[in-house]
């Protein structure tokens, strides 16, 4: 893949400049909100190896890609993943890459955080909902806060910067939101909060637990003072400061709020599928073109049908009790 190509641009005139990459679509933890305990997970064979990972990655790096995001499933569970991260390190030391991020739920963290901060790994987002044991293990399905709680003391020794994805919960993490909050930031991470998203079957009912922000918000400008904030990230996340805290948090409110203006990411599902849009099915197939007799011109096409496919805007709704998932795949499929 030498020949010059086409920079990423859609029907709107947005750059596309941030790929979201999933390595895996498995968990070792099963998070209620995002998938039922017997999920059935893709067979091996349909997910794409390691060097077909790395040449998709270098394909959009050529069109003018320059964060990328690994997420999952969890991306740590993908065995010779830091193979991975190796290789792409590299395209952030010779300078056609500006950052490497990871996504991840940290129970593997101690193990990696070395690792990922040698590879150049300098943020990563760490998924956490409660910091109470018992809470933990109820909502994930799996005892692990311990080895997460290492995890993420691992990954700020190595003086990789973490920000917390929380998802805000009713009646189960609600309460503790403003605790969660001023412990992240003595810890010196910024706390991103989301409200939960219909995407794909889970068992109960998602609406039973939707909290939306603004009321989260409201609560804590009569704790706090919140300043908002220009931080942009080109993504949905607003931010603001706090005084009292010292530290940024940030807002995405798929639901409640819009941001599809500014969008600059598409993602790559473990199978090669590149969604334009999280909230929406359109998709195109880039394993078949990697795996077709001219890979270069077939994912040359595969890119022009997406970024002509790209849609202006998604349509979640979360706001009937017992409403059929918005889209039918998992967060696990597409990393959030
Ligand atoms: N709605 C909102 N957030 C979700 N996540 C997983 N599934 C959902 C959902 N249905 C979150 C995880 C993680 C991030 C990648 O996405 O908790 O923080
Ligand atoms: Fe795993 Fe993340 Fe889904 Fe939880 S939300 S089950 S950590 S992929």
């Amino acid at each position: 893949m030498n020949s010059p190509v086409a920079p990423l641009v859609d029907r709107f005139a947005r750059r596309i400049t941030y790929l979201r990459l999933s390595l895996t679509d498995r968990c070792d933890l099963r998070c209620s909100y995002c998938m039922p305990e017997r999920m059935t997970f893709l067979p091996r064979a349909e997910v794409l190896t390691l060097e077909e990972l790395y040449d998709v990655a270098l394909a959009f790096i050529a069109r003018g890609v320059r964060k990328i995001r690994l997420t999952g499933g969890e991306p740590l569970v993908r065995r010779d993943m830091m193979q991975l991260v190796r290789a792409l390190g590299r395209k952030l030391d010779d300078g056609s890459l500006d950052e490497l991020t990871l996504t991840t739920n940290g129970t593997q963290l101690a193990e990696y955080a070395d690792d990922l901060a040698a590879a150049g790994v300098k943020r990563i987002n760490v998924s956490l909902d409660t910091r109470d044991r018992a809470k933990f293990a109820e909502l994930t399905r799996r005892d692990s806060l311990p080895q997460v709680l290492e995890g993420l003391a691992a990954a700020k020794a190595a003086g990789i910067r973490i920000k917390l994805n929380t998802v805000a919960l009713k009646g189960i993490n609600e309460s503790e939101l403003p605790d969660l909050i001023a412990w992240a930031h003595s810890e010196g991470h910024s706390v991103t909060l989301i409200e939960v998203m219909p995407l794909g079957e889970v068992e109960g009912d998602r609406f039973d637990h939707y909290l939306p922000l603004d009321a989260v918000r409201r609560d804590l400008e009569a704790r706090w003072t919140l300043t908002a904030s220009d931080a942009r990230t080109g993504g949905p996340a607003r931010y603001v400061d706090i005084a009292e805290t010292g530290g940024r948090l940030g807002f995405i409110t798929p639901l409640t709020g819009n941001f599809c203006e500014g969008c600059n990411r598409v993602r790559v599902t473990a199978t090669g599928q590149l969604f334009m849009c999280l909230g929406c099915e359109g998709k195109v197939d880039l394993r078949a073109a990697l795996r077709s007799e001219n890979p270069e011109a077939a994912l040359a096409d595969a890119f022009a049908r997406a970024m002509g496919e790209k849609p202006e805007r998604h349509g979640f709704v979360i706001d009937r009790p017992g409403a059929a998932p918005a889209l039918a795949r998992h967060m696990s499929m597409t990393g959030g």
